[in-house]
């Protein structure tokens, strides 16, 4: 079976709700990059999944919404939703065209690990820019490009050392790994392709961080102590 996120929704709503170190990483480290107060702020989480992110925000009493392609992505996230209610909303939606999202209605856009998912950059680049308010900003995340390279491994024998695969190679990517989340697929693309997109369409960059991993994240992986796993980004429309 060919996966895709809408395949591995299940899989990823249990991990992610299961507790996986990565992941509340990934989260806390992009919601570090927004101020701890936005009332009467709104909000688009664009490549939700399952709402890890949308819903903390929620919880700090954000209007936010959050959208994904995959529909069994966002039935997870409103299965979670109606659980515990944090007043997060979501919709099924590309965040290529953001079709559902109107103009100039947010004023932020967060996207956890999801531009490296998206197809088409610039598209999303586009529709990201058509939904914020002028000044507004866009915060992401997306694995190092440097480092969760395609097909990147690790050295077996100690010390354990990340090999990098083809940084130069962009495209669609399939990871091997039957148990990690780039089984369904992704887009890799270099670090000069983010920077030189956001720029070409319109966005300021502000602030670029490369968090080093937690306690948590190297009790739960050691080898990954000393490489950063994500980069963060900050643009505002300019
Ligand atoms: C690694 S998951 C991240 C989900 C969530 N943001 C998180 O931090 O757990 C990647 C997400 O990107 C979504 N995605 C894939 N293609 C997309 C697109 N064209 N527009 C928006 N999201 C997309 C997937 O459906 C998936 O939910």
């Amino acid at each position: 079976m060919t996966e895709s996120w809408d395949t591995i929704a299940d899989w990823y709503a249990e991990r992610l709700q299961s507790g996986s170190a990565m992941h509340d990483f990934s989260r806390d480290i992009l919601l570090d990059r927004l101020p701890p107060r936005l009332d009467g702020q709104h909000v688009l989480d664009l490549g939700c999944g399952e709402g890890i992110i949308t819903r903390a925000l929620a919880a700090r009493g954000v209007s936010t919404h959050g959208i994904d392609p995959s529909p069994r992505m966002i039935a997870h996230a409103q299965e979670a939703e109606r659980l515990e209610p944090s007043g997060a909303t979501f919709t099924v939606d590309d965040g290529c065209t953001l079709a559902t999202i109107a103009t100039a209605s947010m004023d932020w856009v967060t996207a956890g690990l999801s531009l490296n998912n998206v197809p088409d950059l610039n598209a999303a680049l586009t529709a990201v820019r058509r939904v914020l308010t002028p000044g507004g900003s866009l915060a992401f995340t997306i694995p190092h490009p440097c480092f969760e390279t395609p097909h990147a491994t690790w050295t077996e024998t100690a010390p354990v050392r990340r090999v990098i695969g083809d940084y130069l190679t962009e495209g669609f990517w399939r990871s091997a790994n039957p148990e990690g989340a780039r089984r369904a697929g992704n887009q890799h693309r270099t670090l000069s392709t983010y920077l030189t997109a956001l720029i070409g369409n319109g966005f300021a960059l502000k602030t670029i961080d490369e968090p080093a991993p937690d306690a948590t994240v190297i009790a739960a992986q050691p080898h990954r102590a000393g490489l950063p796993p994500f980069i963060v980004l900050h643009a505002c429309r300019a």
